[in-house]
């Protein structure tokens, strides 16, 4: 069933910087416009340039904000997402809120680190940039960080004999999506009384451009699905929104939203356990220490 709520909130954000991951397309451009109508000063990060500056153009007119502008991010090289924090932390004197929400759904590829793409992108990727510019989180609290996961989570636990798992890609994506919830509770637990929060988010199934990945005839089948069941993005951009804004939310550090409002997990999804184990596990494989 397709969602409807939209945020109600109507807090402004003069003043704030939001940095937002693939905030070219999709969800993270829709939600782009939205914080930038709200006066925030909006940062997005992609790897494709000429792609940013599009959308960096697009953003601008339908939210009438100059605010607004893209820096170089690869999410599938560690050795950019260092470039990029080094040159994010130079420039930039604030980060209120940090938009983890750049993702790659299934496909059966390798990033320049050699990790499997979904778990490479969607989790290692993130999870460096979040803790490279958490000294700025720090210094902006009250701040935000807000990491996009997916409901098919549930389809899937982590195997830590086998963490870049790269065979059905279907399940390669579950993983990868399970992993951000346990990235966003950990975050939460370890920030505790630092003043940043940590949510995640599932958009629900949202015609966006993640078809763009497969072939055409596969985008053709999907335009007619996605026409039936999935909403705008729009809509999608609503829990993200919600998240950013809304004084509620602020109330459930660690927790995972859907449809603007808090939702219930897996319980082997709550396991800190595992939170902690992947969290010291990426540590390792990013070479963070
Ligand atoms: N759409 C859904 O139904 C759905 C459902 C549940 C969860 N989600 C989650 O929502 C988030 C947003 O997805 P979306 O639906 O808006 O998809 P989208 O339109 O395909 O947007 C994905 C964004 O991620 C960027 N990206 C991919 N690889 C990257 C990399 N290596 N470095 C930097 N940026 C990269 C893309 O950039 P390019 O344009 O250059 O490729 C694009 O801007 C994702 O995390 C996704 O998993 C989506």
């Amino acid at each position: 069933m397709k969602r409807r709520r939209y945020v109600t909130d109507v807090k402004r954000l003069d003043g704030k910087t939001v940095l937002i991951t693939g905030g070219n397309s999709g969800v993270g451009k829709e939600t782009a416009v939205a914080l930038a109508t709200r006066g925030a000063r909006i940062i997005v990060a992609c790897r494709d340039p000429e792609k940013a500056r599009r959308a960096v153009t697009e953003i601008r007119l339908q939210s009438r904000s100059l605010n607004v502008c893209h820096m170089d991010l690869d999410l599938a090289n560690l050795s950019s997402v260092r470039g990029f924090c080094k040159d994010f932390l130079q420039k930039e004197k604030r980060l209120d809120i940090l938009i983890n929400c750049a993702g790659m759904p299934s496909v059966l590829d390798w990033t320049d680190d050699g990790f499997s793409m979904c778990f490479g992108v969607n989790h290692l990727g993130h999870f460096l940039l979040t803790n490279l510019l958490l000294p700025r989180l720090k210094e902006s609290a009250p701040s935000r960080v807000i990491t996009l996961t997916c409901s098919s989570y549930k389809y899937q636990k982590l195997d830590f004999q086998d963490l870049n798992y790269n065979l059905l890609p279907f399940f390669t994506y579950c993983r990868s999506k399970l992993a951000n919830i346990y990235f966003s509770q950990e975050l939460a637990r370890l920030t505790e009384g630092k003043g940043v929060s940590s949510f995640a988010v599932h958009p629900g199934f949202v015609q966006s451009g993640w078809t763009s990945h497969y072939s055409f005839l596969f985008r053709m089948l999907m335009q007619v699905v996605m026409w039936m069941f999935f909403v705008s993005t729009e809509i999608g951009a609503q829990t993200v929104v919600y998240c950013a804004v809304s004084d509620e939310a602020a109330k459930h550090n660690g927790g995972y939203f859907v449809d603007c409002r808090p939702a219930v997990l897996r319980p082997f999804a709550r396991d800190e356990g595992v939170a902690k184990k992947l969290w010291e596990a990426s540590e390792r494989l990013v070479k963070l220490a």
